[in-house]
């Protein structure tokens, strides 16, 4: 099978097309052909080891500490079930299935294995491979960040920093579910993009300021990094909370004491990649509640040009790359 590697830190020079076995499925395992994928901020941090600062040291913990651990990168996909393992009873062959390596990475290649039981589901017949594929990195964190971490309520008010991106357009669109009143923060350009999705106010950064201490919100979402505590503050209400899914290292580490001392809740940490999530997400695309932005669509043997795109923090949703048209796909009996 392709794929694509990469063996040392850096540019999207570092990666190359190479070839490999192709994978064979363990017991519990399902084998997919890969349809689609994207170029995720994951993969743009495990391959240039941007970290916020001061966290050099946990980006080569997590990713390998002088080269990357995992060499094929792709954190979700879209494909169809080629092979299965003995014991698979829950997916037949020709199943089209959306899948979410997450921090396992391994989605850049022609084909992945994946536990039969892990983060993998059928894809509604209502979705698109190209949609599906870009559902599970952006909406899983979302929902795991606005649903479980924060419970956020309907009629609360939220602000979004970072409305465009993969992360935030999917907060827009899962808070507007639950019903919340929202307002997104992005440049002049996304404006229109960002009212599209659902919100109900847009900020464009570029000419207003994001914070202003006479608009208050039950709870302010960071998907940027670029909010910090010290501004934010002034923009939650009392008994508001700080969502926090990427941030300055010193709100990561302290912001928690700070906010509990002005009686507010800082809420940060890792997504969970659990199962479930993906369902519950796949499922709201499935009744219209939910739908990727889908900025630039690459063949696979633009990959580095697509890191390019994905590496100048300006994409709008996801980044695409496809792999294989199902029409060409053969089933392994
Ligand atoms: N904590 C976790 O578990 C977790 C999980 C997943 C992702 N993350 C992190 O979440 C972050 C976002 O991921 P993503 O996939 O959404 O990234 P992304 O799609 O690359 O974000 C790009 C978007 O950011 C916007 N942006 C750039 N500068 C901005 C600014 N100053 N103010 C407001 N918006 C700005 C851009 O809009 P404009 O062009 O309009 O500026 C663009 O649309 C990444 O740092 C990622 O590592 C964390």
């Amino acid at each position: 099978m392709f794929a694509s590697s990469y063996t040392q830190y850096g540019s999207p020079d570092v990666l190359e097309r190479i070839e490999l076995p192709t994978p064979t499925p363990k017991p519990n395992d399902i084998l997919v052909q890969i349809v689609a994928t994207t170029v995720s901020a994951g993969d743009w941090r495990a391959r240039s080891l941007t970290m916020p600062k001061g966290l050099g040291l946990v980006g080569r913990l997590v990713f390998g500490i002088t080269e990357p651990r995992k060499q094929i990168l792709g954190t979700e996909f879209s494909g169809v079930v080629v092979e299965k393992g003995a014991n698979v009873t829950s997916f037949e062959i020709g199943d089209a299935v959306i899948g979410f390596p997450g921090a396992s990475f391994g989605a850049h290649a022609e084909f992945i294995t994946m536990p039969a039981n892990g983060k993998v589901v059928r894809k509604p017949d209502n979705l698109s491979f190209e949609d599906a594929a870009a559902i599970p990195f952006g909406a899983t964190t979302a929902y795991d960040f606005l649903v479980n971490k924060t419970k956020l309520q309907q009629g609360q008010t939220v602000l979004i920093n970072g409305a465009s991106g993969a992360v935030g357009s999917a907060c827009v669109q899962i808070a507007k579910h639950i019903g919340a009143h929202v307002t997104g923060v992005c440049s002049g350009k996304n404006v229109a993009l960002v009212k599209e999705i659902g919100a109900d106010n847009v900020i464009n950064y570029r000419g207003q300021s994001v914070i202003s201490p006479t608009d208050t919100y039950d709870v302010v979402v960071d998907t940027v990094g670029t909010l910090s505590w010290a501004q934010a503050q002034h923009g939650i209400k009392v008994g508001g909370k700080m969502v926090l899914i990427a941030g300055k290292t010193s709100d990561m580490i302290f912001g928690g004491i700070k906010a509990k001392l002005a009686g507010k809740t800082m809420i940060g940490g890792v997504a969970s990649e659990a199962p479930d999530i993906l369902a519950a997400v796949v499922q709201l695309a499935a009744q219209g509640s939910y739908r990727p932005v889908i900025d630039r669509v690459f063949t696979f043997d633009d990959m580095q040009a697509a890191h390019a795109h994905v590496d100048t923090g300006r994409k709008r949703g996801n980044v695409l790359i496809t792999v294989a048209q199902p029409s060409n796909i053969e089933f392994v009996a």
